[in-house]
């Protein structure tokens, strides 16, 4: 017989994780929107000097890494939560926040683990679709919360369509939500985005103590396989919450060293977004060269429809086209499994592989 598992486990969706791990090296990995370089030789020190000190649990209040993050944002370190990644701390919110009879509001297509914060929790969820352009339509976000509501993220840039709202609009709107709902606004990618300065949104922090600004050290900071990520909290309330709900030593010892000594390397940022940056125009150009309209990016990824010949199927086309540019040693990721059947999100690799993607396509349609 096999064993019985809670409703709760039947209900929570199973993250569409990316199967390309056990790849040869020459493979470029363009669908996990990860930083093509390598860590910086300092921070490798930094993890090297920590390993002596592993026979010890480590600092469970994630002190260092909170006081440098406190110096960098200007945001006091008691309203500053760290996460084993952010999505750790986007779960414990879900965990602290929600529950039957309880509210979730995002938009979709967005971020993937978004739908398991309102099934772990037995929560309701409203997913408010997004506009024309792949932005999150705001107004109609709003009008969905009620005095049910616990918790509203908003993805800026939104994930998967790399679409972005201006800091005005998302002002309006926190400005708009009552008190003592939760707004996480999810800037994993925000440094990416040339619409607003990404330190502008901590302003909006002195002004709503119900808002979370998550960020993470996996996307421009390229520390994703040590998992390390923060949230910049309008109020100590919310940090305690999600301290309350997990285990105590979240964030590992070599990780707490490595992300406090990338944050004395912003030099290394601003040159990873500008990179980004100029992937992202040659990629816009070429992929309109080749008919396709992608998404106006403002992440480290480019989102687009692919072209369906008359009578086909969307899914069907977006399959085909991830198995040929896989044959051809290019993983990108389908977006059926992000909420919209024949469209491809394309992470920016090095010069390298995003010639070696857009060849690929080329052949491919
Ligand atoms: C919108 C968004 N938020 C959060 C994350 C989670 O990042 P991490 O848990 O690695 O910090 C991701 C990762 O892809 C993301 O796309």
């Amino acid at each position: 017989m096999a064993i019985e598992f809670s409703e709760r486990v039947r209900r929570i969706p199973v993250y569409p994780a990316a199967d390309a791990y056990a790849v040869p090296d020459d493979v470029a990995m363009m669908a996990s929107n990860e930083t093509p370089d390598p860590p910086l030789p300092q921070v490798m020190d930094a993890i090297t000097r920590a390993l002596p000190t592993l026979n010890r649990y480590p600092d469970p209040s994630n002190s260092r890494l909170r006081q440098a993050l406190s110096g960098r944002y200007g945001v006091p370190a008691q309203r500053i939560a760290i996460g084993n990644g952010s999505v750790d701390i986007l779960m414990a919110a879900g965990e602290a926040l929600l529950e039957p009879g309880a509210e979730l509001v995002y938009a979709w297509p967005s971020f993937s683990v978004y739908p398991h914060l309102s099934a772990a929790s037995g929560a309701t969820e409203i997913r408010v679709p997004l506009d024309a352009e792949e932005r999150h339509d705001l107004p109609a976000m709003a009008r969905e919360i009620t005095v049910a509501t616990r918790l509203v993220i908003v993805c800026n840039p939104n994930n998967p369509t790399s679409t972005a709202l201006p800091l005005d609009d998302i002002a309006a709107f926190v400005a708009d939500v009552p008190r003592h709902v939760a707004v996480i606004l999810d800037e994993a990618y925000c440094e990416f985005s040339t619409l607003d300065d990404p330190d502008a949104s901590l302003d909006l922090l002195t002004r709503h103590p119900n808002l979370v600004l998550l960020r993470t050290f996996s996307k421009v900071y390229g520390l994703c396989g040590l998992r390390v990520g923060f949230a910049l909290c309008g109020s100590e309330d919310f940090v305690r919450a999600v301290n309350q709900v997990r285990q105590p030593f979240f964030c590992n010892s070599a990780a707490q060293a490595a992300a406090t000594e990338a944050l004395r390397h912003q030099d290394a940022v601003a040159e990873r977004v500008e990179r980004a940056v100029i992937a992202r125009v040659e990629l816009e150009e070429e992929l309109r060269a080749m008919g396709i309209e992608p998404a106006e990016s403002q992440a480290n990824f480019a989102w687009f429809d692919l072209p369906v010949p008359e009578g086909e199927e969307p899914g069907e086309i977006e399959a085909a086209v991830v198995r040929g540019l896989a044959e051809r040693g290019v993983i990108v990721r389908a977006g059926g499994a992000l909420g919209k059947a024949g469209a491809l999100r394309v992470t920016y690799g090095t010069p390298a592989q995003n010639r070696r993607f857009l060849d690929a396509l080329r052949d491919l349609i």
